[in-house]
């Protein structure tokens, strides 16, 4: 953690950090059950993080909370959170079952924006856990696992820049592009779930 981090995060910051390592290996050992075979694999990669100070500072103001980490450990569920990038689609829904059949955690709600998408185009699959561990006096802490296809997280690292920058020339234009750009992207993940699905089929 960067200092900033440690110092807003405090008497949480280790524990969050160890919570963090667990939920990273417990999803290994998950997506391990399916094969180790990497041509065969559904994860390109996964990555975790705790929020950052800042973002998390933003959001807490945004919903009118007290700017604790206390008060964020309490009312929101992404404070530990993790991305699962998969290659195809279908695989994304493979993983969902892993989630929802470890005995270890607790489903809380699934937030399906593949089926829904957001105005923007954006896509992924959220799934918000309860998972066994405590945090000081907080008895368990949520997380959430955001499952992507690498061509929804190409997208979404892109637009995420777009929103983060104060002021962009042509931005109404670089809005529609995006959103045609997600809609090819999301066109092209379903054929090449289409061809993967005749391959395998023989
Ligand atoms: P925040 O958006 O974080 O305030 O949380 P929320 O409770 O509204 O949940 P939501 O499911 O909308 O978003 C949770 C997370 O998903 C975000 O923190 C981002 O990581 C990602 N996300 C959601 N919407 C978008 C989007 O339009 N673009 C990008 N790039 N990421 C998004
Ligand atoms: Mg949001």
């Amino acid at each position: 953690m960067k200092r900033d981090d440690l110092l807003f995060y405090g008497e949480y910051a280790q524990k969050l950090g160890e919570i963090k390592t667990l939920l990273l290996t417990e999803i290994q050992k998950m997506l391990d059950s399916l094969g180790t075979d990497s041509e065969t694999a559904v994860a390109e990669h996964i990555k975790c993080r705790i929020k950052s100070a800042d973002s998390l500072r933003e959001k807490l103001c945004r919903s009118g909370l007290e700017e604790t980490a206390e008060s964020g450990l309490k009312n929101l569920s992404d404070l530990v959170g993790a991305r699962v990038i998969t290659h195809f689609i279908g695989d994304i829904y493979t993983v969902l079952d892993l989630i929802k059949a470890n005995p270890n955690w607790k489903v809380k709600i699934i937030k399906d924006y593949i089926a829904d998408m957001k105005p923007n185009g954006y896509r992924s699959l959220h799934v918000i856990l309860t998972l066994p561990f405590g945090v000081g006096g907080i008895e368990t802490v949520d997380a959430e696992i955001q499952l992507r296809t690498i061509a929804m997280d190409c997208w979404a690292s892109l637009e995420h820049q777009l929103k983060y920058k104060k002021s962009v020339k042509n931005s109404s234009l670089i809005v529609d592009e995006l959103k045609r750009c997600a809609d090819e992207m999301a066109s092209t993940d379903l054929t090449m779930q289409t061809i993967r699905d005749l391959i395998q089929r023989g």
